[in-house]
């Protein structure tokens, strides 16, 4: 049976379900993993993750689709990019296959929290990974713990599929060379301060330039960039600094193939931005929201498609993918996981 829970209305936020996933590392091997109640963590005042940050994570989604199954949608690639966060941040990797028969069974322990078809909410998956043992000198820790919780949600941000305003960021997420190709939570600190400043002035969110030069268009705090130009091509960001989102990766393959568009992935100037049609952010959490406008320093760049709602070509890739993710329309070879 469904919870009760008043779906339609959800934000994003936090809901504590049933059961969630651990396993520990510990003597160079992971443990069998197992399903718990216990919804807290104990772990060493002197613990890596909460000194030196070593702890990186995953999001996404399970879905009822119209038949009536549940699903995710391209687990794997979560798994492998957990496996790149670990790498970098000298954490050890938990087995892709193991990643994803994790999550199948902490979706399932947590069926009822799965939100209905067409109600608007899907059911959030949030793997993470950190340090556990007690670390003093700047070092990786020897052991580490993996989880898996779920949460059902809503629209990432307020009004779902209304056009936001946006600003360009005058603070870097990321640095040249650094982190910003993984899922560290260090990067998500260190956007704390310019996502606050940002609602603050009236911002949904942050236009992050390229650290190096600040003449590239990056990404925003929680979400890649799909443009369409006026000649209806997409436009997708290419740099060493931002996350490879598996949206965006799934949007290059929808708008090239189900749609017949032209897909340009590449380095896109700042100074482009005002030749463009449409901008969107694309995401687990944003799947494509819409941006009307981008402010810097107090000049707007206001897309054609305006304010009242998604450019019609963000509308068609908006419905395609969520059509794939729901079972509405078929899917490539290995996108979709069933679940039940
Ligand atoms: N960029 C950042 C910084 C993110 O946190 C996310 C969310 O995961 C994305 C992009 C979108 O990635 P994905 O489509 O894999 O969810
Ligand atoms: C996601 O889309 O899964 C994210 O991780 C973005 C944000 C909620 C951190």
């Amino acid at each position: 049976m469904s919870k009760q829970i008043d779906w339609s209305n959800l934000g994003f936020g936090y809901i504590q379900t049933e059961q969630r996933y651990v396993s520990n590392y510990k003597d160079g091997a992971w443990d069998e993993g197992t399903l718990t109640s216990d919804a807290t963590v104990t772990i060493s005042e002197c613990a890596g993750v909460l000194q030196y940050a070593q702890t990186c994570f995953e999001g996404l989604k399970a879905y009822t689709t119209e038949d009536g199954h549940v699903v995710c949608f391209r687990p794997d690639l979560n798994a492998q990019r957990m496996s790149d966060s670990c790498k970098r941040l000298e954490m050890p990797v938990f087995p892709e296959d193991r990643f994803v028969e994790a999550v199948v069974k902490t979706v399932e322990a947590n069926i009822d929290y799965v939100p209905p078809y067409g109600s608007g909410a899907t059911l959030y998956i949030r793997p993470y990974m950190f340090g556990s043992n007690p670390v003093i000198g700047v070092k990786p820790a020897d052991e580490y713990q993996f989880r898996i919780f779920v949460t059902p949600v809503g629209p990432y941000f307020k009004g779902g599929a209304k056009p936001i305003t946006i600003r360009v960021s005058d603070f870097d997420r990321a640095a040249p060379h650094g982190t910003g190709h993984i899922k560290a939570g260090l990067n998500y600190a260190m956007s704390l301060h310019a996502i606050v400043d940002a609602h603050e002035q009236g911002y949904s969110e942050n236009m992050y330039l390229d650290p190096a030069t600040r003449t590239k268009v990056e990404e925003t705090g929680g979400a890649n960039f799909i443009f369409i130009t006026k000649d209806g091509k997409f436009v997708t960001p290419k740099s060493d600094s931002i996350l490879p989102s598996i949206t965006r990766r799934s949007l290059m393959v929808v708008a090239e193939k189900y749609l017949g568009l032209e897909v340009e992935h590449r380095e896109v100037a700042f100074a482009e931005l005002e030749n463009f049609a449409e901008c969107g952010l694309c995401g687990t959490a944003a799947v494509i929201s819409p941006v009307g406008k981008i402010v810097d320093h107090g000049k707007e760049i206001c897309f054609p498609s305006g304010m009242e709602e998604m450019g019609p070509v963000t509308k068609k890739l908006y419905d395609t993918l969520t059509g794939i993710q729901m079972g509405r329309i078929e899917a490539p070879e290995g996108w979709i996981k069933t679940i039940r």
